[in-house]
């Protein structure tokens, strides 16, 4: 299949890059007037029109990519063309759509959400709007443990449905990738049941879905803080039959440093990577033990100060921040622009979940990141694509335009550019979403 008069081909980047640092983020490859062709779910080739056009093959001189300004240039060779057999691409026996201008650009990679959830808690929304606080909602018995409880009234089937809501949408809107975590079961039986039903999202859905033990998310209801951690360790074998990796809110008020350092040891006995909920509500130290345990990534990071900047250079954990928590629950954003003029990476997720984050929309993730956090559009890219994937382990196989990789691509109405993305946040932009090269219903 051929995308042909595609305006702009915009994420751009060469086979092995798998995440973005520093000035890097500020860099991605666009190739205007192109076309993309796309073979057994995966990026074939891509190349300029005007090599299309009254030729069997692409030209063989690389159009490559005006240079310039910041939202450019990846290796030379990145309009042409791997693959080998070129000459069968322009091919006329072959399906093509006509972009007629549109933008394409790769799906969102969504590496931070807790969208299993049963139930709903607008009651809390109302709590929130009369002044209280997160913390306070949690300490009435709202929060996660409010979650935990709906959650245990739910059958399996009912909190599949319930979560396939929100996975289609999320999917419509336009993420292909997604981070799922358990954290609303909070005893043995309810946490497998979670992890059931995300295993079953993930057999059922054409976006890639890794699965995450959070276990750690709150104190579950009877148990005692201590007994609470042993009981957490001791699910870890089981949980690790579904889950790609271990994460703890290691927060003031829900877990310290040492039960984070304890349950990561049990996690990585049983093989399993963390990413770990740090620096929301205080400086909690989460991101130090993150790092020491080379967690993929360290989450949320609000409240995070230079000495966290200096431990994550020069590691392979991943600053992920989720300004939609920032936005919903008002506290600080993620200080991005200082992490990233350190050299690091960033990467935005959602944090889809009940409690600080009602929303799984990442085109709204991106124009925080540029509105509230001053990244450009293309550092946003980057943010909610290729390093998100790299959160979840997986920029080796989507989260860029690369040849090799899963066509997880969308084609934009005609007219947006990536500029426009985080500018005109709310007007529908998306035409069709492909995820591993079919055309989402
Ligand atoms: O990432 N911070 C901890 N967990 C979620 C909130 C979960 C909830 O309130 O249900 C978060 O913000
Ligand atoms: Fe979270």
């Amino acid at each position: 299949m051929i995308i042909k008069n595609i305006g702009e081909l915009v994420g751009i980047v060469p086979e092995g890059v798998l995440r973005k640092q520093g000035a890097e983020m500020a860099e991605t490859g666009v190739l205007k007037d192109a076309w993309l062709a796309i073979e057994d779910g995966k990026i074939k080739a891509f190349g300029k029109m005007a090599d299309l056009v009254g030729h069997d093959v692409p030209g063989s001189a690389p159009s490559v990519i005006p240079g310039g300004d910041s939202s450019v240039i990846p290796g030379s060779d990145s309009s042409v063309i791997p693959g080998g057999d070129s000459s069968v691409i322009p091919g006329t026996d072959r399906e093509s759509i006509d972009a007629q201008g549109g933008m394409v650009l790769p799906a969102f990679c969504d590496s931070h959400t807790h969208i299993v959830y049963a139930g709903s808690r607008d009651g809390e929304f109302l709590d929130k709007i009369n002044g209280l606080s997160y913390e306070e909602i949690a300490a009435r018995g709202g929060g996660i443990l409010n979650s935990s409880d709906l959650l245990h009234g739910t059958s399996e089937d009912d909190l599949f449905e319930q979560s396939m809501v929100r996975v289609r949408e999320m999917m419509r809107k336009g993420t292909g990738a997604i981070e799922i975590k358990s954290g609303y079961g909070l005893n043995p039986a309810d946490e497998l049941k979670m992890l059931r039903v995300i295993r079953r999202i993930k057999d059922s859905v054409p976006a890639l879905v890794r699965v995450t033990f959070l276990g750690a998310h709150a104190i579950g209801r009877g148990y005692t803080h201590e007994g609470y951690v042993q009981a957490v360790v001791d699910m870890m074998p089981q949980a690790a039959e579904y889950a790609d990796f271990v994460d703890v809110f290691c927060d003031e008020g829900f877990f310290t440093v040492e039960d984070t350092s304890r349950i990561l040891e049990a996690g990585a006995a049983c093989g399993l990577r963390p990413k770990i909920h740090a620096n929301e509500l205080a400086v909690s130290g989460g991101v130090q033990v993150g790092v020491k345990h080379g967690a993929l990534s360290v989450d949320h990071l609000e409240r995070t100060t230079d000495v966290e900047i200096e431990v994550l250079r020069g590691s392979e954990t991943m600053p992920t921040m989720l300004p939609g928590s920032s936005f919903f629950l008002g506290i600080p954003f993620g200080r991005a622009k200082e992490f990233i003029g350190a050299g690091l990476g960033v990467a935005l997720a959602s944090d889809y979940n009940p409690g600080s984050s009602p929303s799984g929309d990442m085109r709204f993730v991106m124009a925080l990141g540029c509105i509230r956090m001053r990244l450009t559009p293309v550092q946003a890219l980057n943010a909610v694509t290729l390093n998100s994937a790299y959160a979840m382990g997986l920029s080796d196989i989507t989260g860029s335009i690369t040849p090799g990789k899963r066509a997880d691509l969308l084609l934009t109405r005609p007219g947006w550019t990536l500029t426009k993305l985080p500018y005109l946040y709310q007007t529908p932009f998306l035409r069709t979403v492909f995820l591993g090269g079919r055309a989402l219903e």
